[in-house]
């Protein structure tokens, strides 16, 4: 083939403008140099490049093997995923043995979390820079009403965090963030969360959480698959994952009996479920289809510092400090499996290190508690009487009980969550009670109004 037609080729295969394409072989031509010269060796996305013009494979261009092996132990391992877990040991894929693996120098890990300014995304990144973990985390986030920097201010100068403002909707900024930081893992939180919402509104539960997840599906393949042309061909640059963070609701409800496993059929009733249920059937099909590299996980309720205070457990926090009633639908009967939010962030680190490409995890803390119980609870602790309660008119089609059969992830992953319901509360109630200027200052503006809508 001649060069015009090679260079034509690529363009298309990578849907890019003659603008775009022009940058991306400037970019190219000054990587190779800078790599002749032995300065730096090129992003995985430069490389790429190179080895479609030049038609070589990507392993044969940095002179390695086809399967990379501990050079100490000869055990075979997913090079690219050798970050230190919290605990510092260094996790490699799925084998999860402990190895000193030195990756010749190339930064290959760049973590893309959508939605880190809201409550668990924002956890998570904490989690992660508490840790010696040395690549980058790039936050993209929206900031809706449930996102806020604050919760990220203890980090917010960690040379290893980037923040960008943007919607997960928008390809081309994707695009950009993609190329610019060579994004390898992503771990998708953004999301509309409020089931009461999406009974109001569910229009942006649409497009956040469907159209948002398949955009950023479609971005991770153009950047990550070798062949994009070929859509017969799976093979894609080594150690690249997307994890969707879903939930339990995608289930539906149960009886009085029974668990979620992850082979429940997927029955969502509200329409923030059926959205997180839709957007999970396109990872799976993006898995599918295309081979793309991915986990789903589905988790119980969530609790925890920096949740914004229109879920159940801060809401009734909130209302018990300032004396205000306490909501119930209904008469409280509904159950659902509680797990504190860091034990989350620690079972989303496991499936992103060790999960097995394809598999979906369910995450639960066997605390299945009913709503009057958890709302009693937080009455005696903060001090208060039953009188602040206040039963409500239920919430239209209410799912009664979610509970979580967890055995997959802790006997596969070997993760275990490390609070029991009393400690997770504790610290809770705690962390509320000590930053009542945060609550303030996050359910000022847009949330009175929905709240007097609401409750009115
Ligand atoms: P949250 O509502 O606190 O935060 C969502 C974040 O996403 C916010 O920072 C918001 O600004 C951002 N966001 C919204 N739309 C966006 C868009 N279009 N582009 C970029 N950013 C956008 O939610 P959360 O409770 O932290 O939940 C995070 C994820 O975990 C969600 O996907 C949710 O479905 C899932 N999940 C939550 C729970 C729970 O109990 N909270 C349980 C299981 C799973
Ligand atoms: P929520 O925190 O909204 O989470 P989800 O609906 O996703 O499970 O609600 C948890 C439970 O608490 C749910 O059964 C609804 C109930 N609830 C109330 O009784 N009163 C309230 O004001 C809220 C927000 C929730």
């Amino acid at each position: 083939m001649e060069t015009k037609e090679i260079l034509l080729e690529l363009r298309k295969k990578n849907r890019l403008t003659q603008d775009e394409m022009a940058e991306k072989l400037m970019v190219t031509r000054q990587a190779v140099s800078r790599w002749e010269n032995g300065e730096t060796v090129p992003s995985s996305d430069t490389l790429k490049m190179i080895s479609m013009i030049f038609g070589i494979s990507i392993n044969y261009l940095l002179g390695q093997p086809q399967s990379a092996a501990c050079p100490s132990c000869g055990t075979p391992i997913d090079k690219t995923r050798d970050f230190k877990t919290p605990n510092n040991e260094i996790s490699n894929g799925e084998t999860n043995t402990k190895h000193n693996y030195n990756n010749g120098g190339m930064t290959m890990k760049s973590i893309l979390i959508t939605g880190g300014a809201g409550f668990i995304g924002s956890n998570f990144i904490r989690y992660m820079l508490a840790s010696d973990f040395t690549h980058k985390i790039i936050n993209l986030d929206t900031l809706t009403y449930a996102g806020n920097l604050e919760n990220l201010d203890t980090i917010r100068n960690d040379s290893r965090y980037t923040f960008i403002k943007g919607n997960i909707c928008d390809g081309r900024l994707l695009d950009e963030i993609f190329t610019q930081y060579n994004i390898d893992t992503v771990v998708n939180f953004a999301a509309e969360t409020h089931v009461d919402r999406s009974i109001v509104d569910p229009d942006i539960f649409v497009k956040t959480n469907v159209t948002g997840t398949h955009t950023l599906l479609e971005c991770a393949k153009k950047h990550w698959k070798i062949n994009l042309g070929d859509k017969y061909d799976r093979e894609y640059t080594p150690g690249v994952k997307f994890i969707q963070v879903s939930t339990d609701e995608v289930y539906g409800t149960l009886g009085n009996t029974g668990l979620f496993v992850e082979s429940t059929p997927l029955a969502p009733n509200s329409p923030y479920s059926a959205s997180k249920a839709s957007a999970d059937m396109f990872v799976r099909a993006y898995n599918e289809t295309f081979g793309l590299p991915i986990n789903i996980t589905r988790c119980s309720n969530n609790y925890g510092p920096y949740q914004f205070p229109e879920k159940l457990i801060p809401l009734m926090i909130s209302n018990c400090l300032q004396n205000k009633p306490l909501p119930v639908y209904g008469v409280g009967a509904q159950v659902r499996d509680w797990l504190y939010v860091e034990d989350h962030c620690s079972a989303i680190y496991a499936v992103m290190t060790k999960g097995r490409s394809g598999e979906v995890y369910n995450i639960g803390g066997n605390n299945e508690k009913q709503n009057i119980e958890v709302v009693r609870l937080l009455i005696k602790e903060l001090g208060k009487t039953d009188e602040l309660i206040q039963y409500v008119q239920d919430r239209p089609g209410h799912d009664m009980r979610y509970a979580i059969d967890n055995s997959k992830i802790t006997s596969q992953l070997g993760w275990v969550p490390s609070y029991t319901f009393e400690q997770g509360m504790k610290k809770t109630i705690d962390w509320y009670v000590d930053n009542r200027e945060w609550m303030d200052r996050v359910v000022s503006g847009e949330y009175e109004c929905y709240y007097r809508d609401m409750y009115a």
